[in-house]
């Protein structure tokens, strides 16, 4: 199957090999070198200045994400949330799972945040402790402006926290330049490695505050994670060994390709797809402005729906992914993140085309 949905993302051998190296003690020395070479290789990777740490969490993208939200307000302090999609709501949910004090602005699924008013936001009241976006909504595959609510955050003093989960390794961000304090990843979109591990990068200035903040939670604490990964080499709990495996391949993959060539790939892939699409008179969801170069939005063929879409092309090889929530009914999304080849995608379009006028 050719997956295009955005994650788990097809991989290559290399990394699907690496599952299989045996089997490991956790709390030996051998572990401590993996954990360490695989930190490492995440900030060389996104953070090569020296200036930011990392914490990897046996989890989903959402397990360090709320780790990061939940580690990061201090009590009587408030979160500024923007929300603009799917995972923007979701760090909405998990801020309310906490019961904190909560400032959430709410924008159309196809628009950024608004600068002004975020601004405002931030200026009228000092209480604002954290601000957190989502870098790449993966809803639409609409960029939300990084750079610029850095900008804010840092003019105010207050901590930038972004979701970057199916932004790094696809998107330009230069975590110095754009200010960011935390930023979220996952193994299995861009870095192209396997699901069940995700991580935290912090700024090491912000250490010392999120350290004084109480844990909210066991395992989803970032410092608890950091001090037992920076101190004693070690997950405070079970590790998924195996999958550190792949992913510190997956690490080296993409090392390999350099990060930059990794965007050119993935920016070329999404060109190509979408001149093709609108030849196809397929109609995209965002203007032009706002797409990434991983996931393309595109309004539903006219008589025809998602499900039959989906079967056709699943019949045919390939896995395309739903609208959702109110986008539902609307949209089908194709993401162009993983190990694909230009052939693969050319053999989308001719069996895309083929499944719009019916044809076997
Ligand atoms: C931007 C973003 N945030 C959070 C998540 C949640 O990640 P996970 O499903 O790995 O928990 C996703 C998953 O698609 C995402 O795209």
């Amino acid at each position: 199957m050719i997956l295009l949905n955005p994650g788990p993302v097809c991989t290559s051998e290399r990394v699907r090999n690496a599952l299989i190296r045996g089997d490991m003690c956790h709390r030996e020395t051998e572990f401590s070198t993996l954990l360490s070479s695989t930190r490492k290789k995440i900030l060389q990777a996104f953070a090569p200045n020296g200036d930011y740490t990392t914490a990897i969490i046996t989890g989903s993208g959402t397990a360090s994400l709320e780790a990061a939200v939940c580690s990061s307000l201090s009590e009587g302090k408030k979160i500024l949330v923007l929300n603009n999609g799917v995972y923007g709501d979701r760090i909405s949910r998990i801020a309310s799972a906490y019961r904190f004090n909560k400032i959430e602005l709410q924008y159309d699924w196809c628009e950024q945040p608004n600068l002004e008013q975020v601004e405002d936001t931030v200026s009228n009241d000092s209480d604002i402790e954290v601000v957190a976006m989502v870098h790449h909504e993966t809803t639409t595959g609409l960029l939300n402006p990084i750079h610029e609510i850095g900008k804010i955050t840092s003019k105010y003093g207050r901590a930038f926290l972004l979701d970057s989960i199916s932004g790094l390794g696809g998107e330009e961000i230069d975590l110095v330049l754009d200010n960011v304090d935390i930023c979220i990843g996952s193994a299995n979109k861009c870095i192209q490695g396997l699901p069940g591990l995700s991580f935290a990068i912090l700024k090491k200035d912000e250490i010392n505050r999120l350290r004084s903040i109480p844990p909210r939670s066991l395992y989803l604490n970032i410092i608890t994670q950091l001090d037992e990964q920076e101190g004693k080499g070690e997950c405070p709990f079970t590790p998924s060994v195996h999958t550190f495996y792949a992913f510190e391949e997956a690490l080296d993959e993409l090392l390999e390709e350099g990060v930059q060539n990794r965007l050119k790939r993935y920016s070329k892939a999404s060109s190509y797809l979408r001149d093709e699409f609108k030849g196809l008179s397929l109609d995209l969801l965002l203007p032009d402005e706002f797409l990434s170069n991983t996931i393309t939005s595109l309004h539903l063929p006219e008589n025809m729906t998602y499900a039959h879409l989906h079967d056709s092309l699943k019949e045919r090889g390939f896995i395309i992914y739903a609208g959702q929530g109110q986008l539902s009914k609307k949209i089908f999304r194709i993401a162009n993140m993983g190990e694909l080849s230009m052939e693969d995608l050319k053999s989308l379009i001719t069996n895309l085309q083929k499944v719009l006028e019916g044809r076997k």
